[in-house]
């Protein structure tokens, strides 16, 4: 396959984990480029179900090598859990995963902060209180440790200061302050086994792209939460579109052939937020139940609405979207009649597109278009041409209204349901 970037193309939780497992076989590495733990990939192979945070859905496939490219925000502890998770169900990281030593750690400190500018004082996000704010935060304003400074002697050293540094705003805002010895030692500890992974990442893969191997760059969470392009502030810290897979692996632009968007057939989102064709109501419920619609990593409930044309059109714009990978289309299999936004009413106006305020879109009213349904599962179906032609119909509906390709079609959480349509 060649070079291709895969991104979400909503708020996150597109299913991106089960359509990077299935891309996996086609590629030599998987590159994450953006986010850290925050994200909660998950991938059903069998009767085993793996939620993967950090490492690239890429390890489970033998052989392929994956990395946690410069873009990251790392959380060393999550990690190495993480990584002794899937050692036990016999998949070894080693000499397959390589940690850039430029990608940003994530500190106790970072989470504390998090957690407290959650709390109510300041405006709330809703996030996964994973400290990726602060983290980024750390990296733009430049006071922050990368993954290389753990292999520095002076890294307790550093460290030990930056804890101090954040006991004072902790301290000052009345907040539990962090035991400096404890964090010190654990992540020293840490630094140990992790050092056999944290390398120069930007040379390994432009080295292997110059020989001809082939890339996924794995994207998480999703346009709608990118740092400039989503509903700011209600966003993460980095940026989730197509852009970031360049500045989050070191691999140049005119090195990149194909984007996929991942995106579900109707539309969720987690956290605090502008949601315009949210349902408050018992269809919301439906599609929550019917779609497991819980958070991977925090297990909170996702709030559910109808398929929005505009941010899919947003979204394939930004990032240049090749091909959607959609998902999820089986959960819509009970609904009698499906709504598709296609555009929005807003103080007396249509708009077309993503207005740069939340408020503004706060605001916005979707204009709707009814689409029958098929009132069939579709979740056994393995083959596109086998779909009930009303499902075919809402999907291909889809795909003009937005003007991108059906790549992948995916209907059920096993790697059989994933309809392979020009991928
Ligand atoms: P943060 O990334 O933890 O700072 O959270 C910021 C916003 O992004 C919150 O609304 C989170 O719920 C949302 N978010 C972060 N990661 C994910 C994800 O992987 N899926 C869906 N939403 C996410």
């Amino acid at each position: 396959m060649a070079n291709t970037v895969l991104i979400g193309a909503q708020w996150g939780d597109e299913g991106k984990g089960k359509v990077i497992d299935v891309l996996s076989n086609k590629v030599d590495i998987v590159a994450r480029f953006q986010g850290g733990n925050n994200a909660g990939h998950t991938v059903k192979i069998g009767d085993e179900k793996y939620v993967l945070h950090l490492v690239p859905s890429g390890i489970l496939h033998k052989g392929k090598k994956c990395i946690i490219g410069n873009g990251l925000v790392v959380d060393p502890i999550g990690l190495l859990s993480e990584m002794d998770e899937l050692k036990e169900k016999g998949i070894d990281c080693k000499g397959r995963l390589f940690i850039s030593d430029r990608a940003t750690l994530v500190c106790p400190y970072h989470k504390a902060l998090d957690a407290f500018r959650e709390s109510g004082r300041g405006r709330k996000i809703g996030t996964t209180k994973r400290g990726i704010g602060p983290a980024y935060g750390d990296k733009i304003i430049r006071t922050a440790l990368r993954m290389g400074d753990m292999l520095d002697k002076s890294f307790a050293k550093e460290l030990g200061a930056r804890i101090d540094c954040a006991n004072a705003q902790l301290k000052a805002g009345g907040a539990q302050l962090l035991n400096k010895a404890s964090i010190i030692k654990e992540y020293t500890k840490a630094a140990k086994r992790l050092a056999p992974y944290i390398t120069d990442t930007i040379t390994i893969l432009n080295n292997a792209e110059r020989k001809g191997k082939s890339i996924l760059f794995e994207g998480a969470q999703g346009t709608m939460l990118d740092i400039d392009f989503g509903t700011y502030p209600y966003v993460t810290s980095s940026n989730a579109t197509s852009g970031g897979a360049c500045t989050g692996t070191g691999v140049p632009p005119n090195r990149i052939d194909q984007v996929i968007g991942v995106i579900k057939c109707y539309t969720t989102r987690v956290g605090e937020g502008p949601f315009p064709t949210e349902l408050l109501d018992a269809t919301g419920e439906q599609l929550r139940t019917e779609g497991g619609e819980f958070g991977a990593t925090t297990g909170r409930p996702r709030r559910c609405g109808w398929f929005d044309a505009v941010v899919a059109r947003y979204s394939a714009m930004i990032s240049g979207v090749d091909y959607w990978a959609m998902t999820k289309l089986d959960v819509l299999d009970n609904q009698k009649t499906i709504k598709v936004c296609v555009a929005y009413q807003c103080d007396g106006k249509r708009l077309d597109t993503i207005p740069a305020s939340s408020a503004m879109l706060a605001r916005c009213k979707p204009i709707y278009k009814s689409i029958a349904g098929w009132n069939t599962s579709t979740k056994e179906v393995t083959r596109y041409k086998d779909l009930p032609p009303k499902a075919k119909k809402y999907v291909e509906y889809l795909c003009k209204i937005t003007g991108v390709k059906l790549g992948i079609l995916s209907v059920g959480a096993k790697r059989e349901s994933t309809l392979r349509i020009a991928l």
